[in-house]
């Protein structure tokens, strides 16, 4: 499955497909141009050799995995690596991994030489269906989350549901959470789809929870690209969010904290089983 996200000349395809990840050379030109891929070191190495394995000019750059890599320490570590591997403006980034991954990522891109390419290639149910659509990238600073950064579209989003395979049961949950989100704010069909699945057995789903989750967010990102209005939906949760990530020192993920957020937030008015999953995301279920 393709999807466009139309936005004039930032537009791009995000491509939904079991094993797409080893054809990413059909979808960019990853052979007469450098490619730096950035990984972090939960995930698989495998993911990003197989996208190495596509680019003759290609290096590998992987950082501690967990949010304290979204820092201007490792961003800056990131940006003297792609000056050490001599890129150019012609040349491309990529992201391999969540959503860590791809924020540190799109925000070198941002910024490198004032901007060149970027690819996504999510690898957590959370970057798949959120993170890695939409341009904001971002990285911390000691005052707070997400304070620094940059809306930069990428050039394509590479989206292999095979990926999840290797996910632990919580990093799954955390994705579960944000698909909650686009079931109250816009899809309620979701819930039916999601109560019948848990971390356990979701990844059958995969494809069309993603394939739901990444149309209302394309929809909402092509007619708000800089959150200025509609596209402030899908913040749902997320101040308060970002609020217990932060006080928690990152203890409480960032599927785990909005999914809290959510919560505090329509207690009242969500029906009693959707607040239960909510819970459970919470904990980690
Ligand atoms: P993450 O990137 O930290 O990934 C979670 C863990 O999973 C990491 O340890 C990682 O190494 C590991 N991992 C990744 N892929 C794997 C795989 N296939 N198999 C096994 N392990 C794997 O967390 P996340 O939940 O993906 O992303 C959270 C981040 O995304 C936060 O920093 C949040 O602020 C950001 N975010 C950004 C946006 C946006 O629009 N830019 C939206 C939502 C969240
Ligand atoms: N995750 C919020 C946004 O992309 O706008």
């Amino acid at each position: 499955m393709k999807l466009t996200m139309q936005l004039g000349s930032r537009s791009y395809d995000i491509i939904l497909k079991s094993g797409c990840l080893a054809n990413l050379y059909q979808f960019a030109n990853v052979a007469n141009r450098k490619v730096f891929i950035l990984t972090d070191s939960g995930v698989p190495e495998q993911y990003a050799q197989t996208v190495l394995a596509q680019c003759p000019n290609g290096m590998v750059y992987t950082v501690p995995q967990g949010e304290a890599s979204k820092s201007l320490k490792v961003y800056g570590q990131v940006l003297q690596a792609m000056l050490e591997f001599n890129m150019t403006r012609k040349d491309l980034l990529v992201a391999v991994g969540g959503g860590v991954v791809g924020d540190l990522t799109g925000f070198a891109a941002a910024t490198f030489l004032r901007g060149i390419r970027y690819i996504q290639i999510p690898t957590t149910l959370l970057a798949q269906i959120d993170s890695s659509v939409g341009g904001k990238t971002a990285i911390n600073i000691p005052g707070g989350k997400n304070l620094v950064g940059a809306f930069k579209q990428p050039s394509l989003v590479i989206c292999d549901p095979d990926t999840l395979k290797t996910l632990p049961a919580h990093i799954l949950s955390d994705g579960i959470a944000e698909a909650i989100k686009y079931g109250m704010i816009r899809d309620p069909g979701l819930f039916a789809l999601l109560d019948a699945h848990n971390s356990d057995n979701v990844l059958p789903q995969a494809d069309e929870i993603i394939a739901r989750c990444v149309t209302i967010k394309r929809d909402i990102v092509a007619k708000d690209e800089f959150d200025t209005g509609e596209r402030m939906l899908l913040n749902f949760g997320h101040t308060l969010g970002h609020a217990i990530e932060r006080h928690s020192e990152f203890a409480y993920t960032h599927g785990q904290a909005v999914a809290a957020g959510m919560c505090m937030l329509s207690a009242r008015t969500a029906a009693p089983a959707v607040t239960a999953r909510l819970i459970g995301c919470v904990s980690n279920y």
